[in-house]
């Protein structure tokens, strides 16, 4: 699909539909009052994401609480989602600005018409049908002067992103059978390529010979040999050092502590972490942002076998740290704690950030929808915190770290256990266990987000589909841009 910004009024552009976000409950609004009595005739309330489609007037009606970036982006992802399967090719929309001279809302806007006109049709023998192109028009919703400039600044960057999430979407959609590790490394491969940044694939003998014992173990079983990849986006003057670390459980069957069936289904969406850094990197690399970011992924498979890892087994990390296994479903952080050494080993960051769908603990705690964040350093998840819930549209949560929590981690034989002695506080203390793989120089530098909420939810939500969000995607990528712009500057 493409968007275009075109300096002309709504009337004067040619469209299939014009899709009209309304913001005013009571339908007096301009664009909107000719169609009052018909809207209340049918119910239309305009409550946020509440479509209804004028086919023979050629308009789609959407609602929308406010103004708002964050309202803006569901509702026009609602709208484009409502035409997936009809036969409209093309669309056009007014602009909308919050305030004055503000292009926020025009960005939020170019998003939620991307990420909704989304479907995982890979599989399907018929494919949807699709809008194929969008018009932003330069008549602002409520007549406020629009620079031109700016808006095609805008609107392109939400539409970069954008674009990025949905290929987050299709990765982590793909059925294991057909996205394996080797089939991971591939992809960074091919971004690699196509962005011009470098890429290294570690084998399963590299592996070895970096001593990520604990990866391995957790890959042992599987038909499928696992593969480390250190993606790197270098430009010049870079500002900063982001070093990304993704958890790439291409499936994650529990291993030998075998998930029950009912849990087991949706584990493709394991390698959501991974799938995440590989969006993120490619975004900031469309951005063209002057942040250095490396991309480190571990991909590997859990499953059983005779020759599979078990509860009872003392794996020895990369940093020579012992670990008592006593549950293979923890296998997560066992991958992670060895692919956070190597990436230390490798590249001196000055921002560490690991994802994960690492706990349902998680998704008990905050809920589906929502990522948690975990570090030592309140700054930097303050600043994570404005990243999702202010700038990005996601939704994120501080879980925090405590001392008496550590404890629970003790091991009777080795340095640590895999997982706590208490049922209570999961999500943290899987942060915790990750943060002994964190170099005492590096525990400031760090924060772990725990996606396992978001990622993969089973029904459409705001602008994300069934299935796979590319959740932690433009979180990360606005914490970035962030980095980029002088001190105060939103
Ligand atoms: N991949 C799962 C976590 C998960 C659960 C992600 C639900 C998405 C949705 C992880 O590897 C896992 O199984 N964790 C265990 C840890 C436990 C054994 C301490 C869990 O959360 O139950
Ligand atoms: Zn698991
Ligand atoms: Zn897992």
């Amino acid at each position: 699909m493409k968007i275009e910004f075109i300096d002309k009024k709504l009337n004067d552009i040619e469209a299939d539909l014009e899709i009209i976000i309304v913001t005013d409950k009571n339908l007096e609004h301009d664009l909107v009052a000719k169609y009052k009595d018909i809207l209340e005739d049918a119910s239309f309330s305009g409550a946020q994401d509440e479509v209804m489609l004028l086919a023979e007037s050629k308009k789609l009606f959407v609602g929308a609480g406010s103004l708002k970036s964050a309202d803006i982006r569901p509702a026009a992802a609602t709208a484009m989602r409502s035409l997936i399967g009809k036969k409209y090719k093309s669309v056009k929309i007014a602009s909308y600005l919050s305030h004055k001279k503000c292009t926020a809302t025009l960005r939020a806007l170019a998003e939620g018409l991307v990420l909704g006109n989304y479907s995982f049709d890979a599989y399907k023998s018929k494919k949807s049908d699709k809008v194929k192109n969008v018009y932003i028009s330069s008549q602002e919703y409520n007549g406020k002067e629009v620079d031109a400039e700016a808006a095609k600044r805008a609107i392109n960057k939400g539409v970069e992103v954008a674009k990025c999430v949905n290929m987050t979407r299709d990765i982590v959609n793909t059925p294991p059978d057909d996205f394996y590790p080797k089939i991971m490394a591939s992809k960074a491969k091919e971004i690699a390529k196509e962005e011009n940044i470098e890429c290294k694939i570690l084998k399963k003998e590299d592996i070895e010979k970096e001593s990520m014992n604990a990866l391995l173990s957790v890959a042992r079983a599987s038909t499928h040999s696992p593969r480390v990849i250190h993606l790197s986006y270098k430009p010049k003057d870079a500002k900063a050092v982001v070093s990304l670390v993704g958890k790439g459980l291409t499936y994650d069957s529990g291993g030998l502590s075998l998930k029950p069936s009912d849990f087991m289904v949706t584990m493709k969406s394991d390698k959501s972490g991974a799938s995440a850094v590989l969006g993120i990197i490619k975004a900031v690399s469309r951005l063209k942002l002057p942040i250095e970011v490396h991309g480190f992924i571990g991909a590997v498979e859990n499953m059983i076998g005779g020759n599979a890892y078990k509860p009872d087994d003392v794996l020895k990390a990369k940093n020579g740290k012992t670990i008592e296994v006593r549950n293979t479903d923890a296998e997560g952080r066992l991958v992670l704690a060895d692919v956070l050494c190597y990436a230390q080993q490798e590249v001196k960051a000055d921002y560490i950030i690991d994802m994960a769908t690492l706990t349902g603990a998680c998704v008990v705690g905050v809920g589906n929808y929502t990522t948690g964040v975990m570090g030592n350093s309140e700054k930097l998840i303050e600043d994570m915190l404005y990243a999702a819930n202010t700038a990005s549209g996601e939704f994120a949560a501080k879980l925090p770290f405590n001392r008496y929590l550590k404890k629970t981690l003790k091991s009777n034989i080795a340095d640590i256990c895999n997982i706590s002695n208490t049922r209570y506080g999961g999500a943290i203390t899987a942060g915790l266990f990750l943060s002994e793989f964190i170099e005492e120089e590096n525990q400031n530098k760090w924060l772990h987000l725990d996606i396992a909420g978001p990622a993969f939810v089973e029904h459409v939500w705001g602008e994300n589909p069934h299935g796979a969000s590319g959740a932690g995607v433009r979180m990360v990528t606005r914490f970035i841009e962030k980095l980029a712009k002088p001190k105060g500057e939103h």
